[in-house]
Parts: structure tokens; sequence; C-alpha cells
């Protein structure tokens, strides 16, 4: 059919042409923020789950929700070994001014305290050039956000930027894409600052975005961090959002899928959002005409599957070194597919690899810190992409 017309959009963060299965988080939110904005307790957000499920594409509407109702907002990606400061400071400059606050002279003050925020980051004595501001022209307000101690500069940013907030009735969100990747100092400071400000009423909300391991990561940062957000798996999608997500852009560019093509995505995809994106891609490039039959998903299985191995599973694999790909390989050597979510005892793989586990640690932990595994619980490991241990094993 025409490629022109292709309506599917793989890739990550990619809008797909129709959210499918989200409808109860967009209304949740919608509840959340009319609470903050009245000043009603309300914890923050925090979605969970693996690679390609739509997390990041869910959190981008998620604040274009917030954006509809007049907030401000600001988003930022956590890196490992970077610091918040510098990020949250460009997102928070950014949700100031979607803010539009009538008051010139309280705009300037919260902004440079965003600026003394950011500067702090060089350090308390930092020459000028080695000071980052996010483009903020009003000068820093010292002796606020600038103390050094991530928490205490952390509160008292959040609160400023909130009173400006408050001021018009509105609310403040900040987004946090790959949350787990924030350090352990920043994590730390964040719940005792969402904790503070829960407290005093102020409408700010954190909503992060993170995989399987985050709530794991966020208590054992604070005990009480279970209470301060509200957890939610972010997973595959069931069988009839999958066919809506298939069928209603479809039916945008005149076309359909008989019931037997439906199913065979439905099987070939697992309901993963990106596998149904590619799927419907290659599927629509390569079917002649509509509807699309299930001998036409047959045939472009392969395709969806090449693109998939250079797209999707490829380029997380080449993040490997050589050692970390044994690693994995045993990982899929172990699973083969037995886990409903893949996980493996880490003495398993050892024992694949005919060595012990501690000299498998240092493997281990880089794969952590890259994001390809995760450890939901003690001595058990996973992959964050799904149907990883699959792709390694047809990879030979
Ligand atoms: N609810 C959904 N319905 C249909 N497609 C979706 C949905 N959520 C995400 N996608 C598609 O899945 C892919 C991965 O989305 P992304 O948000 O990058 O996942 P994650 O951040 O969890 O890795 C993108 O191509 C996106 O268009
Ligand atoms: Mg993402």
């Amino acid at each position: 059919m025409d490629p022109i017309r292709n309506p599917y959009a793989p890739g990550a963060g990619q809008r797909p042409p129709e959210l499918a299965g989200r409808d109860e988080q967009l209304r949740a939110f919608d509840v959340v923020l009319e609470r903050v904005a009245r000043g009603r307790p309300e914890r923050s957000l925090v979605l969970t789950g693996l690679r390609g499920v739509g997390k990041t594409v869910l959190l981008n509407a998620l604040r274009s929700a917030a954006v509809r109702k007049g907030w401000g907002t600001g988003k930022l990606e956590a890196r490992p070994d970077q610091s918040l400061r510098r990020p949250l400071s460009s997102a928070l400059h950014q949700a100031v001014r979607e803010l539009g606050h009538p008051n010139p002279d309280e705009v300037d003050h919260v902004l440079g305290v965003i600026r003394s925020f950011a500067e702090r980051e060089a350090g308390a004595d930092a020459k000028l050039k080695d000071k980052w501001s996010p483009g903020i022209a009003t000068p820093a307000v010292r002796g606020r956000a600038d103390s050094g101690d991530i928490e205490i500069d952390l509160v008292e940013l959040l609160s400023d930027v909130g009173g400006l907030a408050a001021d018009k009735g509105l609310g403040v969100a900040v987004f946090i894409d790959e949350m787990q990747d924030l350090g352990p100092a920043d994590v730390s400071a964040l719940c005792a600052a969402c904790h503070e400000l829960s407290q005093s009423g102020l409408p700010v909300i954190v909503v992060g975005a993170g995989l399987p391991h985050l709530p794991a990561v966020l208590s054992a940062s604070k005990s009480y961090s279970e209470r301060l957000f509200s957890y939610q798996r972010i997973d595959r999608l069931s069988r009839e959002a999958a066919d809506r997500a298939l069928v209603a852009p479809a039916a945008e560019e005149d076309a359909a899928y008989d019931d037997a093509a439906l199913a065979a995505m439905y099987d070939a995809t697992g309901g993963y959002p990106y596998f149904i994106q590619a799927y419907g891609k290659s599927v629509w490039d390569l079917a002649p005409r509509s509807p699309i039959s299930a001998d036409d998903v047959a045939v472009a299985a392969p395709e969806a599957e090449r693109e998939l191995a250079v797209g999707f599973f490829g380029s997380r694999y080449e993040r490997a070194t050589p050692g970390e790909r044994d690693y994995l390989r045993a990982m899929a050597d172990v699973d083969r597919g037995t886990d409903p979510v893949g996980a493996v005892n880490t003495a398993d793989v050892a024992q694949v690899l005919g060595k012990k586990p501690q000299s498998l640690s240092p493997a281990r932990d880089s794969l952590l810190k890259k994001g390809l595994i995760y450890s939901g619980e003690r001595g058990r490991i996973a992959f964050t992409v799904p149907h990883f241990g699959r792709y390694l094993r047809t990879q030979g």
C-alpha cells in the first residue's frame, strides 16, 4: 500500500498515531492536576515498565494535558553521571515561562533563584566563566537555593516556583524520563523535596518514568517513598487496545485489517507498543491492498524483524562490551522463555558461563548501569528490553 500514507511510527519517543490503552492513566492524571491546583494532598506519579512499552510517549501526553490546563511544565531526561542541577534548571525555566505570571518582578525573582540553583553546580566560589545558567538574563538571587546541599536547595527552588503557580491557581509539573538514572544524592533530595512540598500544599508535582526497578531505587533512598509516589505499571497492550492502535490509524487512511490479520499481529507483537508500530509499518508497506490479511502479516514479518533487529535490539546490544555480550547470551540461554518477565538467577548465569558469580559482578553491574538489564529482586536479573532473550537466541 502507499508508503507515503503509512501512519505508523516506530521509534523511541515517537508519538503514535493512536495512543491506545492509556485512557485510565490520562483520566487519573486529570484528577491529580485538579487536586494539586486546589492545594489538595496528592502523590507524585511514577510510570514504570520495560523499554518500548510507551513510557516516554505517555509522559509527553501527560505533559500536554498539563499544558492544556495552563500549567507550567518542564521535562528532563536523567543521565547516569549527570547532576540534576542543570537539566532541572532548564526544565523549570521553561515551566516559569509557560506559566505566564502577570507580575514581572516576581517572575524575575524566581528566575534569579533558578539561576542561582544552576550556578551552584560549579561550586561556591567558582569563577564567573565556569558558571552555567539556563539562558536566564536576570541576575542570580544570592542566598537562595545555592547552599550546595541539594536537598535544601531543591526545597527552596521548588517552593519558589510553586508559589508562582499558586498565585495563578495553577501548578507546575516536572517530568523526569529515565528517572532510574538519577544519582543517589539527587534521588534522595528529590524524594525529600516532594515530601516537604506535599506537606506544604504547594502545587508542584514530579512525574517520573523509568525501568521496572525504579520503585526499588526510590525506596532504597527514602523508606517513605512508597507513600510519596503513586506507581503506575505501564505494560503491553491488551488485545483490544492493540487492535485499536492498528485499526484507528489505518481507518484514517481508508484502510482496514481482517480479523485473522489482527490475530496474527497480536501473536507477533505480544501487544508491545514498539513492536506494534514496527509490524504495522512493515505490513502496510508490503501489503498489496486493503484489507490487510494474515498472509500479508506473514510475508512482512521478516522485514519487521529486520527493522527491530537494527532499530530496537541491535542498537542496545552494540552498547555492550564482548564480555557483557557473553553475559547477555548466557542470560538468554538460562531464560529460554520460561519466566513470564524473563527473570533469571544470577547464579544460573554464572553456571552457564562456568565462572564464579563474584567474577561476573563487573559485567553485571555495567549492564545494569547501561540499562540493558535490571534487578527487581535480590539475586535475580531480567532484560529491560522485551523479547531480548529471543532475539539473542536467533543471533546464533
Ligand atoms: N499507547 C500506545 N499505543 C500505540 N503505540 C504506542 C503507545 N505507546 C507507545 N507507542 C509506540 O511505541 C514506541 C515506543 O514508545 P516509547 O514511549 O519510546 O517507549 P518507552 O519510553 O517505554 O521505551 C513508539 O514507537 C510509540 O509510537
Ligand atoms: Mg523512553
